[in-house]
């Protein structure tokens, strides 16, 4: 799972200069992009036209992200750089919203006083209400009073989700959150805490957005989820009259899900972030053999190739058992790529450690991989443990854990050379004219030279090269 800043779209419909305007920044995981466009359709029904820029816009949002440290230090630093705007301009509001925001909550004005609104991780519709409040407050204030600030991080009820009235801007692949929580409890996470435990979203209402998708323009939909493969664990156990399904006691699982989401109409592809190995269970690999539009490519991170690591980190499996999942899922689905996620440097982590990592990332022969530094968080248990690894240390291992996992993709990519794959052409490249980008059903970045008509397209593409991160072919 990558956490940059992502940038999400305005919106294009026609709206009167004079409505009030939004700006998002969103930094974060994919969850966060899709949470932003989220916020900017309930602003759009309460009023509000979408800025371009920040400097553009009365209301500016921060959607954050906590699971590193670095990931709150540039939020604070994109901050920082409002402090003078806002001297400027006393109307702009400025609120941070995410999982930092749950996580630091009054901490974020103690460092930021000009930042007045923070909301938590399942307050979301009610933003546009929290701005009117701020709005309404500053208002009543009396000249010289405080600046006064509002918080809201409630963690009780669902983030509600509504969108059928609004025109989807998610270009051609959409994302669409799932399930949102984690009921795991690794050592070093602060997921947990900022996320809730799992609620997961009936399946009627995901297929209905799908299809709302679709209809806007989307050919992929990206099911997220912290652990989308615990999709419906929280969901209600059916009667002994209605039907019984693939999940635990007969409840709705992510199997289900993705054989419902097999039959909408004008849906090319499906895509799953981010899986963990203990929902990992036949009903699942089988559902994935049969539905040919998921694509053939699952993100299960292994963290660490250590069981005495995986231990300390409360993952939940060694590596045998970790081995076995994938055994029995590529009994299932022979073709199955791989992607992990790797965090070096953890408390303890010894040399023998690290290099069993090296091991278990060429063993089972990742396509892709994230390679993390261990940063401790506040909340976490694994915040009591001393951080002993030297940051040298830790940079070290992390460009070697890199290379390897580099040498293990450029070995899963070099399988495809001289084969004929089905791709969708995704976009045209803005550097090189004439050339297209694409992803093949095993979620591989491919290049290839043709007309930019065939963006949105279905093509057959001959590979003829491969690197660590990206095929490169012609069209049949
Ligand atoms: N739910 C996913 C991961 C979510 S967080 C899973 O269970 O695999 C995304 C990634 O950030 C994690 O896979 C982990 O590699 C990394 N990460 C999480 N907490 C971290 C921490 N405290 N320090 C460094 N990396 C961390
Ligand atoms: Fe964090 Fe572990 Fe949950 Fe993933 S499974 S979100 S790493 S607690
Ligand atoms: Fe970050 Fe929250 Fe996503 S901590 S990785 S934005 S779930």
């Amino acid at each position: 799972m990558t956490t940059s800043r992502v940038k999400t779209r305005a919106r294009t419909e026609a709206e009167s200069p004079d409505s009030p305007s939004l700006h998002v920044v969103t930094f974060g995981c994919q969850m966060n992009k899709y949470d932003s466009l989220l916020v900017e359709g309930r602003f759009q029904a309460h009023g509000y036209r979408m800025a371009e820029e920040m400097d553009e816009a009365d209301v500016i949002l921060f959607n954050t992200c906590s699971v590193r440290d670095h990931a709150e230090e540039r939020v604070y630093s994109w901050m920082g750089k409002l402090k003078e705007a806002k001297q400027s301009r006393p109307n702009l509001v400025i609120g941070v919203m995410g999982c930092m925001a749950q996580r630091a909550e009054e901490e974020i004005f103690q460092r930021a006083a000009h930042v007045d609104l923070v909301c938590g991780t399942r307050q979301l519709q009610n933003l546009p209400h929290l701005v009117d409040e701020v709005i309404e407050r500053r208002q009543e204030a009396a000249p010289g009073d405080k600046a006064q600030h509002l918080l809201e991080t409630d963690m009780q009820g669902d983030v509600v989700v509504d969108r059928a009235e609004e025109t989807y801007n998610d270009g051609l692949v959409g994302h669409l959150a799932v399930m949102r929580g984690c009921d795991l409890n690794c050592t070093y996470c602060i997921v947990p805490s900022v996320r809730g435990r799992v609620r997961s979203r009936p399946i009627a209402d995901l297929v209905s957005e799908t299809q709302w998708m679709v209809a806007g323009g989307a050919r992929v939909v990206t099911l997220l989820g912290q652990t989308v493969n615990s999709y419906g664990e929280d969901l209600p156990k059916p009667g002994a009259e209605e039907p019984q399904l693939s999940g635990r006691q007969g409840r709705a699982s992510l199997a289900d899900l993705l054989r419902a989401l097999q039959e909408v109409e004008g849906l090319f592809s499906i895509r799953l972030i981010t899986l963990h190995p203990s929902y990992m269970t036949p009903a699942l690999a089988m559902a994935i053999r049969d539905c040919d539009k998921l694509d053939r490519f699952l993100p299960l991170p292994a963290q660490s190739g250590s069981n005495e690591v995986l231990k300390r980190m409360k993952r939940g499996y060694t590596v045998d058992l970790y081995r076995e999942r994938i055994e029995m899922l590529r009994s299932y689905v022979p073709d199955i790529e791989l992607g992990s996620d790797w965090i070096v440097g953890f408390p303890g982590e010894s040399d023998e450690d690290f290099e069993a990592s090296l091991a278990f990332c060429e063993e089972i022969g990742f396509v892709q991989g994230y390679v993390f530094q261990y940063s401790p968080r506040p909340g976490t248990k694994a915040f009591k443990l001393e951080d002993d690894i030297p940051l040298v240390v830790k940079k070290e291992r992390n460009q070697r854990l890199l290379r390897a996992s580099e040498h293990s993709a450029v070995n899963r990519m070099d399988r495809f050379v001289g084969q004929e794959i089905e791709v969708l052409i995704e976009a045209a490249d803005p550097k090189v004219p004439g050339r297209l980008r694409g992803r093949s059903r095993h979620n591989l970045p491919i290049s290839v030279f043709g007309d930019a008509d065939l963006v949105g397209s279905l093509q057959r593409i001959r590979v003829g090269e491969a690197s660590a991160f990206c095929l490169a072919g012609e069209l049949v």
